[in-house]
């Protein structure tokens, strides 16, 4: 039967039957085997070497494996044979029209870009295979990080794979989600837990950084910034290279606002994009000072000469009130971003809008994404949120072509989308509750059967 050159066989030398390529089966008919996936090798054009494949993809070579240091033309602070890289950046673009239609927008108008499929789970990699390369350049042997998770699961991770530096992090108490605690642990890194929360960890991250000549991979660190541009070379490239007309980005330490609005400024001057498009960074509202600055209190960079009273007054008033980030968004849980600056920079680059979303519109939009294809954590959610948010004001337009970036992958937080599907109404209220989470819309329960043939196809008819 085998006319094709491949086929299924059973693995009995004895029996040897053949079956389609396309026939569903498990085992062999005839006497009860396993099947194998079978090749006729005389009708296939296999290559006779193996290096042959060298010449379609090498992981051998970082300029090819690598999703960044494939764009190293436009970051070329380092020489070639200094890059670092674990294989970050083969993330996608994904046009996502179940989301579209939550969102307000045509079929085929937004695009989802999935940073979540990164080595670690976050789009954080980007950024520290660029801060590895610099650090290797100037022989750095300590590397440190403050996190909300990922940036620490991400430096533990470099630091375990590529063993060019001891990792040292500092995370606040009970601030973490339990996937990137369980990395930074794994990983071998020494995690430093302070009292206190993400603004406390980074200022002392950045005294003890000083004081011990460790290599600060926060966004800061400008090299950080640098790979983080190449998110939106490959959002270009994943649209034939056609410009958007918006990104929407999580606005936490406001390091990818920053990078993306620097990556368009170099493009559009090396005149490789006729224009640049609009950029909304989402807050939570919980951690929304970049919200109250620009949008309420009309903070602008200002051709550099930003207000920074303005600044220094907000956070008196911060102070003052004992106003603490808080929001399930546990990665942007941040009141004192450290790159607004540079922002500021970008959105006036943009032509930016920043918006907050609530804990129930980002937990929301998650599950929305979670179901039109590969999920993310509850940050990420938030610019789904805001663009929903943009397109009920009439900011973003239905035929605009949006892309929200995805910036951590959805197994980060299992506690948060868990608690949300769940029938456990006291589960529920601990951990979403308290953030003021009072229904799940989109909930995707697990419905609960006797271990009884009858019972179990009686609920899957009525329930798929
Ligand atoms: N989304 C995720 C999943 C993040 O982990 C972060 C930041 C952000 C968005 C915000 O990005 O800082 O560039 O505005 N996480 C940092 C950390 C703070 O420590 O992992 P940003």
């Amino acid at each position: 039967m085998a006319s094709q050159a491949a086929f299924q066989r059973c693995i009995s030398p004895g029996c040897a039957a053949t079956f389609d390529i396309t026939d569903v089966r498990v085992a062999c008919p005839r006497c009860g085997s396993l099947l194998d996936v079978a090749y006729d090798w005389q009708r296939v054009a296999v290559p006779d070497r193996l290096d042959y494949f060298d010449s379609v993809y090498s992981r051998a070579d970082p300029l090819r494996m690598s999703g960044v240091w494939r764009f190293w033309e436009l970051l070329p602070f380092a020489p070639r044979s200094s890059i670092v890289t674990v294989g970050e950046g083969q993330t996608l673009l994904q046009q996502a029209d179940a989301v579209a239609q939550y969102v307000g927008l045509r079929p085929g108008r937004l695009y989802l870009q999935y940073e979540g499929l990164n080595p670690s789970g976050s789009f954080k990699d980007n950024g520290m295979a660029a801060a590895f390369t610099h650090a290797r350049l100037v022989n750095a042997r300590r590397a440190a990080c403050a996190s909300t998770g990922n940036t620490s699961a991400s430096l533990a991770m470099y630091c375990s794979v590529t063993r060019l530096m001891k990792a040292v992090i500092f995370i606040g108490s009970g601030k973490i989600s339990y996937g990137k605690l369980s990395q930074a642990l794994d990983y071998g890194a020494l995690t430093v837990q302070i009292t206190g929360d993400f603004d406390d960890a980074m200022a002392r991250v950045r005294e003890a950084s000083g004081k011990l000549g460790m290599y600060l991979v926060n966004s800061v660190n400008p090299f950080r910034l640098e790979g983080q541009k190449t998110i939106m070379y490959r959002v270009l490239e994943g649209l034939r290279w056609e410009v958007p007309d918006w990104i929407v980005v999580p606005g936490g330490n406001l390091g990818n606002s920053s990078a993306f609005g620097k990556a368009f400024a170099e493009l559009f001057e090396l005149g490789l994009i006729p224009r640049i498009p609009r950029m909304a960074v989402i807050n939570a509202q919980g951690a929304d000072t970049l919200f109250q600055l620009v949008e309420l209190r009309r903070l602008a960079w200002n051709g550099g000469d930003f207000d920074q009273k303005l600044v220094s007054q907000f956070y008196a008033e911060m102070d003052a009130a004992q106003r603490r980030a808080s929001t399930i968004a546990s990665a942007i849980e941040i009141n004192r971003p450290v790159n607004l600056p540079k922002c500021l920079r970008a959105l006036e680059t943009c032509q930016g809008v920043v918006r907050c979303v609530s804990d129930q519109e980002i937990l929301d939009a998650k599950a929305k994404v979670g179901a039109g294809g590969m999920g993310c954590e509850p940050a990420s959610a938030a610019s789904v949120a805001g663009a929903k948010l943009l397109r009920q004001q009439g900011i973003i337009e239905p035929t605009d072509r949006v892309v929200c970036v995805l910036t951590g992958h959805l197994l980060k937080d299992p506690t948060a989308t868990v608690a949300y599907h769940t029938t456990d109404q006291k589960q529920f209220n601990e951990v979403l509750g308290a953030r003021g989470v009072r229904r799940a819309s989109f909930a995707n329960r697990a419905v609960v059967v006797r271990n009884d043939l009858e019972e179990i196809i009686r609920a899957i008819e009525l329930y798929s």
